[in-house]
């Protein structure tokens, strides 16, 4: 039932919104809402900066994008002040058709689907509410009906530019119909949808000999010519092309570079003048902005054809490469896998991250920056903190290649690998080690990767796996460690009495005979040296750690546990060192015994109830991990 009131609750809201008028009502409107007037192009701009602007960084984030595109804020926000800011001042820009160029499965497409979708919703509020002729195939601009020699005026009383000039056919309607009378020729509130195929329209390629104009400007309905008389009838002709449904909004052209360059040429005086041509009437003014999309080398050979110059001029062409960031790229796949059948799928912690680190990998130049590597590099464009180097070098390493990211894995051939290690499994639940296999025999089948780039990306894998290695030991340690909190501690108590005892040249007392002993410097050296303190060093080290300890004490505060970074690091390895064994043993036993079932249970809830694992993904992890030990 809930249902079904949402969508009456729709329809109502829809009625609520309807409006209808003569055009000097409309003109009351304008008035008061002078933004029910502006352009495509200022709308579309709107839209975007209405969804909020962030700054990060001295990055302007725009947050309409934010929710399905991850990690091209560099891109966007050069798309957004490049172009529709510019666009939506009335520049010229405006009239260039806006060329997304960027890698395959890049999110180009994406891109243009956010813009229509936004569009649909963006007319619907108050402040992207827009009007139109009422009865117009081309839901055209009102103002157009104020003649050309009245503009100065208007605009002086208005405070708006008019452009564009009245259609044939509503000149010829308003002559018919309304006996000339502008004032009474009716308007009506639009609603900008692609499915209606209002102000919204996508054009695609056919056949690229045979493709027809018509699918774009509209075509003669001879059907109709006995009746109105003449082909040059405006009534005689169907005004459905894309260019004439998606006036007021915005058009795609998909795939524009795959067209016969003829074709193309069509679209010279639409992209010079914001008009286009249609039958045999005058030029037909188009308010819409016009986004294309294309691959790198389509765009190559384009430009490099001389003949295709003047267009080439007319376009403004904006880089859309993959983005950069692991971790923007694990939420891509996250995203694309809630989006697809598999979002019930099981996939274990790090499984994603690994792939996001394999494609970064592949995406990332080689710096010549001393001490700078591949991986370090992709620490860093990732905001994480490498040694030696900082932010700045950041922007260094950007500037070194500005069209990085141009080449490399896609995401959809990730996810298509991802879904095909998912298929080969028995269970719905796949871990880290499964995608990078997967990953790694699908590069054998993938038909567009040379034989250089393949042993580059074989290496990345291994790259990747070495990344999982630590990640997974780690992971494992501190499932074992947390239980083990309490041995943490007595070991440390225990680190502690013995360099007392050594500092102070003191005998120590064993707690159960009672006998006297010499501290233990075998343990304590079992520990330093998990930290790297050499035997010189050692003295001093124990001596700083007394002065601590007196330190604390003068302050009234117990020395802990957690009191010395170092030291409790040691300790940590020192535990998981000893722990190595356990972990060995307990996870490649395969009879394990009572003690040892007991400590992995306990794992293994661990590894479930806080680290996000399932019993199937944290029993091969602790699996692999001892396979790790093992070796
Ligand atoms: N930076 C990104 N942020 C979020 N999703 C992305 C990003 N890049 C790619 N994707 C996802 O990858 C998939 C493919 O993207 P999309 O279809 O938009 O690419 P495209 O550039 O149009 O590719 P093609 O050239 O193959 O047409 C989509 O599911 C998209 O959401
Ligand atoms: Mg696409």
């Amino acid at each position: 039932m809930d249902i079904l009131n949402k969508v009456k609750s729709y329809r109502e809201e829809e009625n609520r919104m309807k409006w209808e008028g003569t055009f000097a009502e409309y003109l009351e409107i304008v008035k008061e809402r002078p933004e029910v007037a502006q352009t495509a192009h200022s709308r579309v701009y709107n839209m975007i900066k209405s969804a909020g602007v962030k700054e990060r960084d001295g990055r302007k984030m725009y947050e309409f994008f934010g929710e399905e595109i991850f990690g091209l804020e560099e891109a966007i926000e050069r798309l957004v002040e490049e172009y529709f800011h510019p666009a939506a001042k009335r520049l010229d820009v405006r009239k260039r058709i806006l060329l997304l160029m960027g890698p395959v499965s890049g999110g180009k497409s994406t891109i243009v689907t956010m813009l229509k979708r936004g569009l649909e919703k963006y007319s619907r509020t108050d402040e992207g509410a827009v009007y139109a002729i009422k009865g117009c195939p081309m839901h055209e601009d009102p103002l157009h009906l104020i003649p050309q020699h009245l503009r100065e005026d208007f605009f002086h009383e208005y405070g708006i530019r008019i452009e564009g000039n009245l259609s044939p056919l509503n000149t010829m309607r308003l002559e018919k119909d309304y006996g000339g009378r502008v004032e009474d020729v009716m308007v009506e509130r639009i609603f900008l949808s692609e499915d209606k195929r209002v102000g919204i329209g996508t054009f695609s390629p056919s056949d690229p000999k045979s493709q027809d104009i018509a699918d774009l400007t509209g075509s003669i309905d001879f059907s109709t010519i006995a009746e109105y008389g003449s082909e040059s009838d405006p009534r005689a002709y169907r005004f459905d092309g894309e260019l004439n449904k998606a006036n007021r909004g915005m058009m795609e052209f998909q795939e524009m570079l795959k067209c016969d360059e003829k074709f193309l040429w069509h679209l010279l005086s639409l992209t010079q003048e914001g008009n286009f041509k249609a039958g045999r009437f005058a030029l037909i003014s188009a308010d819409e902005l016009i986004v294309a999309h294309t691959n790198e080398s389509e765009y190559r050979s384009f430009i490099s054809n001389k003949k295709n110059e003047a267009l080439h001029s007319r376009i403004i062409v904006m880089p859309i490469p993959y983005n950069l960031r692991v971790s923007e790229e694990e939420r891509i796949y996250e995203k694309m896998i809630n989006q697809s059948d598999m979002a019930h799928v099981h996939i274990a912690p790090h499984a994603l991250r690994v792939a996001a680190i394999f494609s970064v990998l592949t995406r990332l130049k080689e710096s010549k920056k001393q001490g700078m590597d591949l991986l370090k590099k992709m620490r860093l464009y990732d905001g994480e903190n490498v040694e030696g180097f900082n932010q700045l070098d950041v922007e260094e390493l950007k500037k070194e290649f500005p069209t990085e990211g141009m080449e490399g894995i896609d995401p959809r051939y990730v996810i298509n690998r991802i879904s095909s290690a998912i298929i080969r499994k028995e269970v719905p639940s796949i871990n880290a080690l499964d995608v990078l296999r997967s990953l790694k025999e699908g590069l054998d089948q993938h038909p567009s990767i040379s034989d250089e780039d393949k042993e580059k990306y074989m290496n990345y894998i291994s790259v990747a796996r070495r990344e999982y290695d630590e990640i997974a030991k780690k992971e494992v340690q501190k499932a074992f460690v947390y239980s083990y909190e309490e041995s943490a501690k007595s070991l440390m108590n225990n680190y502690l009495d013995n360099v007392e005892a050594y500092c102070n040249k003191n005998k120590l007392r064993d707690p159960l005979t009672g006998e006297e002993m010499n501290p233990d410097e075998k343990l304590m050296r079992s520990i330093e040296e998990q930290i790297g303190i050499s035997e010189n060093a050692k003295r001093s080290f124990r001596e700083e750690i007394l002065i601590r300890i007196s330190a604390f004490a003068r302050k009234g505060k117990r020395f802990d546990y957690n009191s010395h970074e170092r030291l409790r690091e040691a300790i940590q390895k020192k535990l998981f060192a000893d722990l190595k064994d356990v972990v060995k043993i307990t996870t490649s036993s395969k009879t394990p015994d009572e003690s040892q079932l007991k400590k992995i249970n306990e794992v293994i809830a661990r590894l479930i109830d806080e680290y996000g694992y399932n019993s199937v993904s944290a029993n091969e992890l602790l699996r692999y991990v001892g396979s790790l030990l093992n070796r």
